[in-house]
């Protein structure tokens, strides 16, 4: 058996000195031939393995460099130096993996955000990365654990699929048929996607809710959480072409509890995050003061992360109706002096992310659900309000973010939704299927979808959304 080595983390934490160990993992620096500063990636925090003068070769002591990966067995003793309780008193180092010192991209110093980006395939290996990693795989098991202590059945929806969930059009085609201009056409000179893989035309998924309506017609209470893909050409800290989205979709729930769902989730795994994550997040928070210092005073947050984080857990999230909102953002001086590049003039605007940050960032200064939306702004299968103008819709806002969720009771009436499917020119014949839960056994149900990695963007206070995925996807970008 190879792999005999005590995690970092345990070790650390455990405190205890005096008994034999071995640890694995990546050299972050090598001091004065002595001092090796080790890391395992089970927490940010290195092991200090020492390497007492004499006891080593010459020739492997220069092969311990940053970035080579090294297995150590020693001794755990108390530490001397400061920053950490124990230390290891190595009786052996082997080289697992060398790492030319001169070629290794990750020198031990500070780099930009931009360059890790160039080396995502690296950025693992440093202190900024691992906490928004680990803070990632915190959130996405507290979101499973959130729906499973609910009773709710985790459902896979597709990933290939023949509809435009959204109805926005913004799809990636997926196809085997060539691009070279012989792929086989109808008649009218279009391609025939008859011709194509799965006898149709196909594309990646914008979103999983119409199958999660399907299932919830059965189990009442499901959630998705999975990939999908927009090709919306947004080049924006926000925005990505694959992100993941987790979407609850609930059986005899309304407007109402669907927000109080969606408060109680975000709540639940924001203090997963901050119970399992609390050196990560102090690290974050500390990264983000540093670069909030950088900023001119009046753009600072006015809070630290945590205590945004706690603040967002204590507090109920304010409430309040599209039209309201718009009244609150015309009257606003802001508006009056003509400060927002969109001006707000007329309800029926959609609203722009400057004009949702203001409203959770300077005016209710905490997270906002705005609800019941002009019908035009929003998606074919909300439910229509009685005054034949609005939608039962609601999208949660958070401060330095924007739009972090989007839901909406469901249009559950047959008749209702053909025509409105009708006037917005959604191919009704081709969704049967979806028709089919409101032709049989129909029930009021409601739903949200939750950009994971905009949550994982307000947990850990990283400004760019790119940041917070392993491997982002962005318009002229797929590298990895
Ligand atoms: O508001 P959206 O488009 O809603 C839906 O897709 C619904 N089907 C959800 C539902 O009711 N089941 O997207 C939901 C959330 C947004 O609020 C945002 O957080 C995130 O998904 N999102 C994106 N995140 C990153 N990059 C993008 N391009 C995103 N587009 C949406
Ligand atoms: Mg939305």
């Amino acid at each position: 058996m190879f792999n005999t080595r005590i995690k970092i983390k345990v070790l650390l934490e455990n405190e205890a000195a005096g008994y034999p160990a071995t640890v694995m993992g990546w050299v972050r620096s090598f001091r004065n031939d002595q001092f090796i500063a080790l890391n395992d990636g089970s927490t940010n925090n290195n092991l200090q393995v020492v390497a007492s003068l004499g006891n080593f070769d010459a020739a492997l002591l220069k092969r311990i460099t940053t970035g080579a990966c090294i297995k150590a067995s020693g001794t755990i003793i108390a530490s001397m130096g400061k920053g950490q309780k124990v230390e290891m008193q190595a009786d052996t180092i082997e080289i697992l993996g060398d790492s030319d010192a001169e070629k290794y991209p990750l020198q031990p110093k500070k780099h930009s955000l931009e360059f890790l980006r160039e080396i995502a395939h690296l950025r693992f290996r440093t202190n900024t990365f691992g906490a928004v990693f680990r803070v990632r795989n915190s959130l996405a098991f507290a979101i499973h654990k959130f729906f499973n202590e609910r009773g709710f059945v985790y459902l896979h929806s597709p990933i290939i699929t023949g509809s435009d969930a959204e109805g926005a059009g913004e799809m990636f085609q997926v196809t085997t048929l060539p691009l070279d201009g012989t792929a086989p056409r109808n008649t009218d000179g279009s391609i025939n996607f008859k011709e194509d893989f799965f006898g149709r035309s196909t594309n990646l998924t914008v979103s999983g809710q119409l199958e999660g309506e399907l299932a919830a017609m059965a189990f009442s209470d499901i959630y998705t959480f999975g990939p999908t893909f927009r090709a919306e050409n947004s080049n924006t800290t926000r925005h990505l072409a694959e992100f993941w989205m987790i979407e609850p979709e609930v059986a005899f729930n309304d407007l109402e509890d669907n927000m109080n769902l969606a408060e109680d989730f975000i709540k639940y795994i924001i203090r997963y995050a901050m119970d399992h994550n609390k050196e990560d997040l102090e690290f974050l928070a500390q990264r983000l003061a540093d670069e909030e210092k950088q900023k001119p005073q009046q753009e600072r947050s006015e809070m630290g992360l945590i205590e945004k984080l706690e603040f967002v857990i204590n507090n109920h999230f304010e409430r309040l109706t599209y039209t309201e909102a718009i009244e609150i953002l015309k009257e606003s001086n802001h508006n009056k002096k003509k400060k927002f590049q969109y001006p707000v003039d007329k309800w029926g605007i959609d609203l722009q992310s400057e004009h949702e940050r203001y409203l959770v960032e300077k005016h209710f200064k905490k997270p906002v659900i705005l609800t019941n939306y002009p019908k035009e702004i929003k998606a074919f299968y909300m439910r229509q309000n009685d005054d034949g103008k609005t939608v039962a819709a609601m999208d949660i806002l958070a401060p330095g973010i924007g739009e972090i969720v989007g839901g909406s009771q469901r249009e559950e009436r047959y008749d209702l939704l053909l025509k409105r499917m009708e006037e917005m020119q959604i191919p009704a014949h081709e969704m049967d299927w979806f028709l089919d839960t409101r032709r049989f056994g129909s029930c009021p149900h409601a739903g949200f979808g939750l950009g994971f990695e905009r949550m994982v963007q307000f947990v850990t206070g990283m400004s760019n959304i790119r940041d917070v995925i392993p491997f982002p996807r962005y318009p002229k970008s797929a590298a990895f």
